[in-house]
């Protein structure tokens, strides 16, 4: 059997096609990992080495079409993740442990999880631009992980990549300096091999930097009253309310017909008739959202992976790839309140319905003027001096044909000084799919799109973007600090199965 055969015969077994054309139910209620088309068009089983293609299109590798979600009953108050203390006054020293738990994400049913400080998740880490951060890394599951600070701008062997594996029961303390402006980050596991499953497990957190210029701008910051974080995962439960990783993991990518925010399922967010913001993390191990008001409002798009956009950007919809964010701000003195509001998905699956209480408070007028990112002549200028290739799906990923070696260094760079990267997504014969390219320890510009400039939403620091198949884009990259930083597709199956590579900047 050629390889491409084999890949066919892995997709059919990952959508859980028997020879027969069967598809076996594989949760109580016979919602499987795909939607119907996908089972209609490979409801055939493709025999030997010849193929045929028609009705195979985009149905596996698309993940805009990946199965739906469950609505949100709206039943539950959403959680809002605590925000982390620091252990000392003089300083900002967090000590953050990763650790098993239970968590009643159904009402009267345990799910054995996995948090920072908590069962599930983790708490809120802040900084400030200009300080010292020393954290205190201590790791309580029966498993190594590492501690990855996405996003952040720090020294190599800091950054907590795969290199940094801390064992169970030990620890490890890091200290560097903050020299990024406010943004909204956060940090996850990564270990080689294993980071998909101890994220989907609740592996998770959120970094807010701080700094003098957005303090001095008329945002709605009032944490949890009108400022409000956004996890968004899908989770598939077993009958037991149990996240079975290996029994529903896909090698191309993990989804589940269950919306969790915040890590609470059936969510509902209250709110005043005021503006408010909500700052979005993908935390998904390879569904994209694709966010729009179900009344068809607009909302303002204010932030970036990596910062304030200069002014803030009309949006009728949004999609963010894994582990990207964004800042919007709906304002909801706006919105007609006889109807029911609600964040929903490009499918219209309600993500997260809003009880819009009759509290009016002091009017927030979003400044705009926010922020003075730009992209200068001289980098427009800049020629391609990296070359990356995405290819490949399931377990056959790859960048420029090679597969992830811990001992291989692919690029390097010098600090400080800025490159042009070209990033293009090969199609493969099922035409591909998206994969979200995502740069350690840096945060980039974007060039172009396919020689285009890139929509008004993406003129802002980045460290995440989504490339479509056959698309190229080039970034504008530069390091601050040394070490070996990886480079990936955010589809943490994808980078688990090797579609990362290593830049040694020194
Ligand atoms: Cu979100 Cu390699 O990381
Ligand atoms: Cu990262
Ligand atoms: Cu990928």
């Amino acid at each position: 059997m050629g390889a491409f055969a084999l890949a066919l015969v892995i997709i059919l077994s990952a959508c859980g096609i028997s020879e027969a054309g069967e598809a076996p139910g594989q949760n109580s209620d016979g919602k499987m990992g795909m939607h119907d088309d996908s089972m209609n068009g490979n409801s055939e089983s493709p025999q030997g080495g010849e193929m045929g293609m028609g009705g195979m299109g985009n149905q596996h590798m698309d993940h805009d079409d990946v199965a739906a979600l469950d609505s949100s009953s709206g039943d539950n108050e959403l959680n809002i993740p605590p925000v982390l203390k620091s252990d000392s006054t003089e300083e900002t020293k967090y000590t953050v442990r990763a650790k098993m738990g239970e968590t009643e994400i159904f009402d009267g049913t345990k799910t054995q999880t996995y948090g920072y400080n908590g069962d599930f998740l983790g708490p809120v880490l802040q900084f400030e631009k200009g300080e010292t951060v020393t954290i205190n890394l201590i790791n309580e599951l029966d498993v190594g992980t590492t501690f990855h600070w996405h996003g952040l701008k720090i020294p190599g062997e800091a950054d907590g990549g795969p290199h940094n594996v801390i064992e169970p029961g030990e620890e490890d303390t890091i200290k560097f300096e903050v020299t990024q402006e406010a943004a909204t980050l956060w940090f996850h596991p990564h270990p080689d091999g294993d980071t998909s499953e101890q994220v989907y497990k609740g592996l998770a957190g959120l970094i807010y930097i701080e700094d003098e210029n957005i303090k001095e701008l008329d945002l709605p910051d009032d944490y949890g009253k009108n400022d409000f974080p956004l996890i968004f995962q899908d989770r598939t439960f077993d009958e037991d309310k149990q996240l079975n990783y290996d029994a529903v993991m896909n090698e191309d990518g993990t989804v589940g017909d269950v919306s969790l925010i915040n890590g609470t399922v059936n969510p509902k967010l209250t709110v005043g008739q005021e503006k408010v913001r909500l700052r979005l993390l993908n935390g998904s191990n390879a569904r994209n959202y694709t966010f729009k008001m179900n009344t068809g409002d607009t909302f303002a798009q204010i932030a970036t992976d990596g910062g304030l956009l200069n002014e803030p950007v009309e949006m009728e919809e949004l999609t963010l790839t894994p582990s990207e964010r964004a800042e919007i701000v709906i304002d909801f003195s706006k919105i007609d309140d006889e109807r029911d509001v609600a964040l929903v998905n490009d499918s219209d699956d309600i993500l997260l319905p809003f009880e819009v209480t009759d509290e009016a408070a002091a009017e927030i007028d979003i400044p705009d003027k926010m922020n003075q990112f730009s992209v200068t002549e001289a980098e427009k200028d800049l020629p391609v001096t990296k070359e990356v290739e995405l290819f490949g799906m399931m377990d056959m990923v790859t960048i420029n044909g090679k597969k992830f070696d811990p001992e291989r260094i692919d690029f390097t760079q010098e600090r400080g000084v800025t490159e042009v990267w070209e990033i293009y997504n090969k199609p493969d014969m099922m035409g591909g799919m998206i994969h979200p390219f995502h740069i350690h320890g840096a945060q980039f510009k974007t060039l172009s799109r396919d020689g285009e400039a890139p929509p008004r939403n993406e003129r802002g620091w980045k460290d995440t973007i989504s490339v479509s198949p056959d698309e190229t884009v080039r970034l504008a990259v530069q390091f601050n600090d040394k070490g070996v930083y990886m480079f990936h597709c955010h589809i943490l199956e994808h980078e688990d199965n090797g579609m990362m590579g290593q830049i040694k900047v020194e």
